[in-house]
């Protein structure tokens, strides 16, 4: 059966399935970065924060971004060209901004970028033009098609365990273990 891309969620799983806030709970001690998908709505620039931002290949260069199927994003993203903002530690604001807790006093640092609003002060940015979307249960997941992209050095902003963060100190490893 062809996934559904469209329409409501599926209803949950029923009394067999793991207890919500315990999976919540267990899944929030996988920490990760903090970014902000935006999209151009309308003649309106939009967003809405994710954690759930991965790379997936290189060749083509694709990443993805799992949207509830609640959040207006997921109308707005489906075939839309976006922009991945990961966000800099000190850009927490900004995260709870584009979260559905709108900070009235804040300033937006909204750019263009070939058409596509982006934001400013990130610590790396991937301009995408839709790829593929596929079912994820109550989510939907968009694969996108690097275009651009450009980073630049100083802290990313973390989330685990249902707090922002920013890196701690590195760790040490035997050299054979060490990246190039
Ligand atoms: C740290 C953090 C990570 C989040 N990660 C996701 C995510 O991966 N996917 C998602 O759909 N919502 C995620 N959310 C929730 C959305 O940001 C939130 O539902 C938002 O209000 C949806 O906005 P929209 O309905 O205007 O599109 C996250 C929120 C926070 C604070």
């Amino acid at each position: 059966m062809q996934p559904a891309l469209t329409g409501p969620p599926p209803p949950p799983t029923g009394p067999t399935g793991p207890d919500a806030r315990h999976l919540r709970d267990c899944l929030g001690r996988f920490g990760t970065g903090v970014s902000t998908v935006t999209y151009a709505e309308g003649h309106g620039s939009r967003g809405i924060t994710i954690s759930s931002f991965t790379s997936v290949s290189l060749a083509p260069s694709l990443v993805l971004v799992s949207v509830g199927r609640r959040a207006r994003a997921c109308a707005g993203l489906r075939g839309a060209p976006f922009v991945v903002n990961v966000l800099a530690a000190d850009q927490a604001p900004l995260a709870l901004h584009f979260a559905g807790r709108p900070q009235p006093e804040l300033p937006v640092p909204w750019v263009d970028q070939d058409g596509v609003p982006r934001l400013d002060g990130t610590v790396a940015w991937l301009l995408c033009r839709p790829w593929r979307a596929y079912d994820g249960g109550d989510h939907i997941l968009f694969v996108g098609e690097v275009q651009d992209f450009a980073s630049t050095s100083g802290d990313p902003l973390l989330f685990q365990d249902g707090s922002f963060r920013r890196p701690g100190p590195r760790i040490a490893v035997p050299p054979t273990l060490e990246t190039a």
